[in-house]
């Protein structure tokens, strides 16, 4: 790989700014869209080009920036923005970092996320075989509000950018909008940048100005005009924070539709970059896919399933679910309305059923766990049924304790296993056992006293009612024969 680097290539991803109209703590480029930051996004597209070097200008909240930037690109390089203000600032900083470097200059924004290789890299491509000192992306939108317009000469070439704040009303009449992308010949930033002040309507260096200033010196500026002009979305409040989140997760969704995925309602299905679906899994509406979770062959997922780093295995079924760090095996089946909490692992053909909630187990091969039940820090053998209503008190107030069952254990209904404790193979237990001691392999144990009948306490007790008129009609009937006889004592 180290081979293909493009050594002629410099990236500089613009990420200093405050971002004031999200009205967040958090710098705008952290925030996140399809389970990656903004600024991730941009870093990922960028990294595919293989530059020589990636630049990440930062300023407000530096560390925080710098951190997720470590964390994303380990090999981009921070470099911090001093006080005066602008994109021309930010690009000189930069680039006083590589002084040796003749290449060409690739300049992104942090906010800018939708860009993806293949567009940046035919504009790359086209800018080199132009022969200009600079290429500009232009986009031709509806409403230009709130961008730099690209001003034309007579014979169509771009004379220079306008920001809004400093166009006349001609000016600010222009639907071709400056992206924000560039690519510059390294001596064009070098020779212009330190000749660029800041008087203008925010009194800051507009990296914008470069352009004009290659026109007035004899440079050719060319412009790249994307067609989708959705791929330069940016980011500057929460409005639009939301419009490119669906934006690219219309992307995401129909890449996994083509790689052969059924995944019936796009508009309620939500897919983090980093989660991966095989093909012929199907994918139920209202349904959030997040982090690495991965989605075996044959999988059906969904509806209204939440799944955080999970591992979904062949042919699972996994209906109205909540599940974060777990592995579900082959064949399984969970759901509707289960919990699966961090580090629950559910082996081969087993079952997490209706009202369950699991965390920190392991549920062997074969074994089900069907209905409203608590199973925590336990250890299920292969081939076990636990009654409706399990729940393991793992918790004494101080410290958690584990429950281990063996294989083939079938309990009744409504236990409670009181941890530390532990079950033998083959073992089994009764209707609302209280499991406090170890249980030894193929034994039954009953914790609950023998039920004692009273026998016509209703009728001596309750005369009159309406119970007491049916239980001395059944008890009538009995005696002749022909009603039920079952006792039990
Ligand atoms: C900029 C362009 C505008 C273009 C628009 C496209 C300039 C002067 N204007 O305007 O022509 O239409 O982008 O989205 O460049 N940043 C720094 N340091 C700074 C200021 C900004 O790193 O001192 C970073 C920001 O974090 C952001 C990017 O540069 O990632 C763009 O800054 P922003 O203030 O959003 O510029 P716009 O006003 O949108
Ligand atoms: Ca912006």
């Amino acid at each position: 790989m180290a081979d293909n680097i493009d050594e002629r290539l410099a990236v500089v991803i613009l990420a200093a700014g405050q971002g004031t109209r999200m009205k967040s703590t958090l710098p705008k480029v952290l925030h996140r869209i399809g389970g990656r930051a903004l600024v991730g996004h941009v870093l990922t597209s960028a990294a595919e080009l293989l530059p020589a070097h990636t630049l990440v200008v930062v300023r407000h909240e530096r560390d925080l920036v710098a951190q997720a930037v470590a964390d994303d690109a380990p090999t981009a390089v921070v470099v911090d923005q001093d006080e005066i203000p602008g994109t021309g600032r930010a690009v000189e900083v930069a680039i006083e970092r590589l002084p040796d470097f003749t290449g060409d200059v690739l300049v992104l924004s942090g906010d800018v996320p939708l860009l993806d290789a293949a567009t940046l890299s035919s504009f790359v491509a086209g800018h080199r075989a132009s022969g200009a000192a600079v290429t500009l992306m232009t986009a031709v939108v509806a409403d230009p509000n709130g961008y730099g317009r690209v001003i034309r000469d007579a014979d169509g070439g771009v004379d220079r950018i306008v920001e809004q704040k400093d166009a006349t009303a001609e000016e600010a009449a222009v639907s071709e909008i400056n992206a924000g992308v560039y690519v510059f010949r390294s001596e064009a930033l070098r020779t212009h940048l330190p000749t660029i002040g800041t008087d203008n309507a925010q009194a800051e260096k507009y990296l914008t100005d470069v352009a004009g200033l290659v026109r007035r010196t004899g440079g050719l500026v060319a412009a790249s005009v994307v067609s989708d002009v959705t791929l330069t979305y940016g980011v500057n409040d929460r409005a639009q924070l939301s419009d490119v989140g669906r934006l690219l997760n219309a992307r995401t969704v129909r890449r996994w539709q083509l790689e052969g995925a059924t995944i019936l309602d796009p508009a309620t299905t939500w897919i983090d970059v980093t989660a991966t679906l095989a093909a012929d899994v199907t994918v139920l509406p209202n349904t959030h896919i997040l982090r690495a979770t991965t989605i075996a062959t044959g999988a059906v997922v969904g509806p209204d399933t939440s799944l955080v780093d999970c591992e979904v295995g062949e042919r699972a079924t996994v209906r109205r679910t909540d599940a974060t760090l777990a592995v579900i095996g082959a064949d399984a089946m969970v759901g509707p309305f289960s919990y699966l909490r961090p580090g629950t692992y559910l082996a081969d053909h087993g079952k997490i059923g209706t009202f369950v909630e699991t965390k920190n187990s392991t549920i062997g091969e074969g074994s089900k766990v069907p209905h409203l039940s608590y199973i925590g820090d336990t250890t299920i053998g292969t081939g076990v049924n636990l009654g409706a209503g399990a729940i393991t008190a793992n918790y004494d107030d101080l410290t958690k304790h584990r429950t281990e069952i063996g294989d083939q254990v079938h309990t009744g209904s409504h236990n409670v296993f009181v941890a530390p404790v532990r079950i033998g193979d083959g073992a089994k237990t009764g209707a609302g056992a209280v499991i406090r001691k170890d249980v030894p392999a193929g034994a039954l144990a009953l914790s609950v006293a023998p039920q004692r009948n009273v026998e016509g306490w209703v009728q001596k007790n309750r005369s009159g009612t309406k119970a007491a008129d049916v239980a001395s009609r059944a008890r009538s009937t009995q005696k002749a024969g022909d009603g039920p006889q079952r006792q039990e004592g």
